[in-house]
């Protein structure tokens, strides 16, 4: 792996005082390079994320985007140092149109949110037709396709998605999975938390495995794919 552009060390964040949820979990990621999240229903994969974009109170540990120690940093700060997060639910504005959502994403001087817009918009093909749909009448693809040209719009070094493909079918998933690859083909850092374990695994460069907040397997993709710990580890063969 090159330098890496995310390190998160030995996380420890929950939602109450003395409850932590996440505890210890770590993961670093490369420009280009995907990383997938993976572990049982509650697990704290969606906490473990939400803590690295600042949305959780951590405990302890250290979140450093490129050469820059972001820990004590408020969320909005840490999009502008280059971490963009997608969360699972709720991720556009269902009233508004699809041009919009994208417009309230862009800054800068007038030319350059038009040109933001359209950079957004020409990535994904699908939603340059549909440009002036409200994002309720959307597609559930199309819909996550919306909030991830959302977080692609300030151009991040990483981007976080919690579950990206939850409710879609297995065509529709294989087309977004399509777009995340040319997104880090174009060296953004990926880290993709799902619960569609094998096309996840398929997609990923590296992955890691959650168990009650702490790093229970990772390793290149292929490997954690192979081995028997991960199907231990769904219990109900959710990952076979
Ligand atoms: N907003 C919240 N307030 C309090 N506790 C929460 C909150 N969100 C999650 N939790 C608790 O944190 C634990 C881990 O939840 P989290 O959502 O991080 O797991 P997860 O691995 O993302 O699970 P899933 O696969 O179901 O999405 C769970 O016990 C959950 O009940
Ligand atoms: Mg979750």
């Amino acid at each position: 792996m090159s330098r890496a552009m995310l390190e998160a060390d030995a996380l420890v964040a929950g939602y109450e005082p003395g409850t932590p949820i996440v505890q210890g979990a770590s993961l670093a990621i490369g420009a280009g390079e995907i990383l997938a999240v993976l572990g049982p229903n509650g697990a704290g994969k969606s906490t473990f994320v939400k803590a690295i974009a600042g949305l959780v109170p951590l405990g302890a540990g250290r979140v450093v985007v490129g050469d820059v120690d972001v820990t004590a940093w408020p969320a909005h700060q840490r999009i502008e140092a280059g971490l963009a997060y997608v969360p699972q639910i709720e991720n556009v504005f269902a009233t508004l149109s699809v041009e919009d959502n994208l417009a309230l994403a862009t800054r800068g001087s007038r030319a350059a949110r038009r040109a933001a817009l359209e950079r957004a918009l020409g990535r994904f093909p699908d939603l340059g037709l549909a440009r002036t749909r409200e994002a309720g009448r959307l597609s559930g693809g199309q819909r996550q396709m919306l909030a991830i040209a959302r977080a692609l719009v300030v151009e991040p070094a990483v981007l976080l998605l919690d579950e990206p493909s939850a409710g879609l079918s297995p065509r529709v998933v294989g087309e977004l999975f399509g777009q995340l690859r040319a997104i880090a083909a174009g060296g953004v850092g990926i880290v993709l938390v799902e619960q569609n374990v094998r096309a996840a695994l398929a997609l990923a460069d590296r992955a890691l495995v959650l168990v009650a907040g702490r790093n229970r397997l990772e390793g290149p993709a292929a490997d954690v794919a192979a081995d028997p710990l991960l199907a231990a580890l769904y219990v109900g063969g959710v990952a076979a």
